[in-house]
């Protein structure tokens, strides 16, 4: 929104002559196709806007999923917005959503993408941004039996011991260098579940790699930033276009740029690596990898092979790093629940160090696991589905051409549905009303057809984690950051990265 208030600003005043015209032209289709769809009975209440631009501007504050619940206390948990000539209907209890999810799958199940979003996955090649369709459900059944399903997760446990131990020999070398000193959390955690994520997709750790189109050679780092940290942020990168199609002629050239740098980098990393590890395989050094078992595959082309491959780089490397660092920021600011973790580890593990084998045991670090996933869920909003036909959801009608958002956070948030939501209280899920072994306690992974993949291995790595990191360590928050909960723009990350004192047990 800051983009559009700032191209309006910086405009020649003859192309916002000719943008306004364009507006009216447009505003006069839209009154008159809007008052035809509302000839219907029974739609969802509308949130007041302006003409033309609806409620932008009351968006402009880049925390969606926040407006979206206080809005929600006023209008219901299902209500309407516009944004520019787009309708959104936005859903904010679990009830609605996984009315969405689930019941009304079937009208609702494509997806509808921002500009920045279909140019970054290739236009929906990969499992979570594609339609529902023969593609998807190849390539799901393909993730789940060879990636993340709970079988092909046992044989990946390789992988994510050696992950923790590295983090532990790293925090070890950390405090011994500067005892009295905080750690900085995201950096010690961040970089190993990187080089897991490229184990599992790749076959293969990797510390760096030529790429001919760049002419240079990339570090792990440069990696990290062309897969990870620049796409997260260009996912959303707003174009004001999207808000206004019948403006798509005018240029936004800067913003173009920005993204189709990001998407060609990713492209041409990924590139390098998948022919790289194609050598390997050439070689019969090819170990295990997702890119192994998608080459079997034989019918995905290039631009296919790139998405999916990258697709496991990206989901792998982020939301898991966010939901551990709230994990470790919420024990660290709570002793008490810290030492009650502590406890239960003791009682369960004794003088043997916690592995996954001990996690059916350990309850309340499954508490701290799903209370955290309430509290940050680390997707806040799912991205945007699309209605294909006229149905209903809550009781309104839901016409066709709709786009739905599914706001998370709010589900996870309402005051109807959780006591006390804005506190972190993991003994809530001690009372009775949730099965210790359901992953889906909350709506932090969606539900139905398209609930996350990879629940199981977000799972283990971050129960591990915590575990580890609490039995060997405790842990405090440096003076001030009590407060510190402020987000990047409309993601669960913490603006600022964790740092925290950790201090050897005795
Ligand atoms: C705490 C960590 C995670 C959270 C909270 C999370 C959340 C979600 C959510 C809410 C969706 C549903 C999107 C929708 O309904 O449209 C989703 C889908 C998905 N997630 Fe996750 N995710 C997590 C970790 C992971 C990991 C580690 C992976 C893989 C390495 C992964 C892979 C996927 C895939 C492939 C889908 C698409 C499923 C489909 O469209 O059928 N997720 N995730």
């Amino acid at each position: 929104m800051d983009a559009f208030i700032g191209f309006l600003q910086n405009t020649q005043p003859v192309v916002l002559l000719s943008m306004a015209v364009g507006l009216l032209i447009a505003g006069v289709f839209v009154v008159v196709f809007h008052g035809r769809r509302h000839l219907r009975s029974n739609e969802p209440p509308a949130v007041p806007g302006l003409p033309l631009i609806g409620n932008l501007l009351q968006l402009k504050e880049k925390k969606p999923h926040q407006t979206f619940a206080k809005w929600a206390e006023k209008y219901g948990p299902i209500y309407s917005i516009k944004t520019g000539a787009s309708k959104l209907i936005v859903l904010n209890s679990t009830q609605v959503a996984k009315e969405a999810m689930v019941a009304k799958f079937s009208s609702i199940s494509t997806r509808k993408l921002s500009k920045a979003l279909t140019i970054l996955t290739c236009d929906k090649k990969m499992v979570a941004t594609s339609d529902y369709d023969d593609f998807h459900k190849l390539v799901k059944r393909c993730i789940i039996t060879n990636l993340l399903g709970a079988g092909a997760q046992k044989q990946l446990r390789g992988h994510r011991d050696v992950m923790v131990s590295n983090m532990i020999e790293n925090l070890e070398t950390t405090i011994k260098e500067n005892p009295s000193g905080a750690v900085n959390f995201r950096d010690l955690f961040k970089d190993e579940l990187f080089r897991l994520a490229l184990k599992e997709a790749l076959g293969q750790d990797i510390e760096s790699i030529y790429v001919p189109e760049l002419g240079k050679e990339l570090t792990k780092k440069d990696l990290y930033n062309v897969l990870v940290v620049d796409p997260m942020t260009g996912a959303i990168e707003v174009d004001w276009r999207d808000f206004f199609p019948y403006l798509r002629w005018v240029p936004n050239s800067k913003w173009e740029e920005k993204i189709q740098r990001m998407a060609s980098n990713k492209y041409v990393v990924m590139k390098a690596l998948i022919n790289e590890h194609k050598r390997r395989i050439q070689h019969g050094e090819g170990t295990n990898s997702y890119l192994k078992h998608l080459l079997s595959l034989e019918t995905l082309t290039e631009e296919h092979l790139i998405s999916l491959v990258w697709e496991v780089i990206i989901e792998a490397s982020d939301t898991t790093a966010v939901i551990t660092e709230w994990a470790m920021y919420q024990l660290a600011k709570n002793p008490d629940r810290q030492d009650r973790l502590y406890d239960e580890i003791k009682e369960v593990c004794g003088t043997e160090k916690v592995t996954e084998e001990h996690l059916p045991q350990l309850h309340y670090l499954n508490c701290v696991f799903h209370e955290t996933l309430r509290r940050h869920s680390p997707v806040p909003i799912v991205p945007l589905r699309f209605v294909h036909e006229d149905t209903q959801l809550g009781g309104f009608d839901i016409p066709a051409e709709a786009e739905i958002a599914i706001n998370l956070y709010a589900c996870n948030m309402n005051k109807e549905e959780w006591a006390e939501p804005d506190e972190w209280r993991p003994e809530r899920f001690l009372e009775g009303t949730h099965e210790f072994s359901d992953l889906y306690k909350t709506m932090a992974f969606g539900a139905g057809k398209r609930a996350c993949a990879g629940s199981i291995q977000a799972m283990l790595i971050t129960c591990i984690s915590i575990a580890r990191f609490v039995q060997g360590y405790g842990w405090r928050l440096v003076e001030g950051d009590e407060d510190k909960v402020d987000t990047v723009q409309l993601t669960a990350q913490r603006l600022q990265p964790l740092c925290v004192y950790v201090k050897p047990r005795k």
